[in-house]
């Protein structure tokens, strides 16, 4: 299939347009690198640097799919410019979809988000429990899946949205590498690479047995597997909606100590407040794409990602 991948120079993007190049699909990647990196671009992937609103150029020249993966993705950002994330995650993504309705591109994969659900009633997490955000980086996205339901009903779009909990490790060369980075484990395995002195732990004070923030951590490779399944199972006229993660939660304290384990390095936390827009537990339920898609994760152990994330940092980007 011809293939057009946004933000396919992020960590998540390119690893999907890899695996989608090695399945022998033609892709291109637009990113505006704004927070991406050009030498993310797989090998075989063409390039357009541009932003999402731009899109329409490169779409008239006749697509099969889209796979959408540009985005402000920090939490806590979002919560400090809610207008950055409103105008890029949703207005950005209505400009995408109408340049796709235009060219006669009926097929979308999303990438959707935990921060959805906000703080869960219950878990694991089902697709059908509520959808209450808790910060503003979860409402853009949450507005993004609501409007693909309702272009699936109207125009006959085929969607899937993938509601990605919390991703790690790397694909060979391709890993998490952002210019500011806020993610727990790269920030972890800095302090490994002597590149920080300590990690900052978000909050001793949470509901969970060590008071520490509880995530699912789903492995890059498995998670960009799902977008192939995913992109077989657009059908015109149906927005799906699946979970991705392991089912598994671990605190920051774990998450630390398994750094410890893979890095041998003694990695000192400090124990900072908690950071806003963040809830305490977010583990997902993914029997449903499991269960309709066949997915299946290949590296469900957090100690594995972790070590693929340290094996990938600890070589020249
Ligand atoms: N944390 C720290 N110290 C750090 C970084 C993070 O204690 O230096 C804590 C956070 O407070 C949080 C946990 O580690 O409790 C995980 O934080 P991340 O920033 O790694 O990830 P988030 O859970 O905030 O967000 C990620 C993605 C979102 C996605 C969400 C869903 O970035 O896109 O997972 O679970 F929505």
């Amino acid at each position: 299939m011809k293939l057009l991948v946004t933000g396919g120079a992020g960590y998540i993007g390119s690893v999907v347009a890899a695996q989608l190049l090695e399945e022998g699909h033609e892709v291109t990647v637009l990113d505006d690198l704004s927070t991406g990196h050009a030498d993310a671009v797989p090998p075989g992937a063409a390039f357009v640097q541009a932003s999402i609103t731009e899109a329409g150029g490169v779409l008239s020249e006749g697509f099969d799919a889209v796979l959408h993966f540009a985005a402000k993705s920090l939490v806590g950002e979002s919560v400090e410019k809610p207008g950055l994330y409103w105008s890029h995650n949703l207005g950005g993504t209505l400009a995408l979809l109408d340049a796709m309705r235009q060219a006669g591109v009926n097929r979308i994969v999303f990438s959707s988000t935990a921060a959805t659900y906000g703080e869960p009633e219950r878990t694991p997490i089902l697709e059908t429990d509520p959808t209450r955000p808790t910060n503003p980086y979860g409402a853009s996205k949450l507005a993004v899946d609501t409007a693909l339901t309702a272009f699936a009903g109207l125009y006959g779009l085929g969607a899937v949205s993938l509601r990605y909990f919390n991703v790690a490790g790397a694909y060979g060369e391709f890993r998490e590498r952002h210019t500011v980075e806020t993610h727990l484990i790269p920030n972890i395995l800095k302090v490994a690479l002597g590149e920080r002195e300590s990690v900052s732990v978000f909050g001793t004070d949470y509901p969970t047995p060590d008071g520490t923030c509880i995530r699912d951590y789903v492995h890059v490779a498995d998670l960009a597997r799902a977008h192939l399944l995913a992109l077989d199972a657009c059908t015109p006229g149906e927005h799906r909606i699946y979970n991705l993660g392991s089912g598994t939660g671990f605190s920051v304290k774990e998450v630390v100590d398994v750094c410890r384990e893979v890095t041998g390095h003694p990695i000192p936390i400090t124990v900072a407040p908690r950071r806003s827009g963040d809830p305490a537990v977010l583990v997902a339920s993914s029997e449903k794409i499991q269960r309709e898609l066949g997915w299946k994760p290949a590296h469900a152990m957090l100690r594995d990602m972790v070590a693929d994330a340290w094996t990938a940092s600890t070589k020249p980007a």
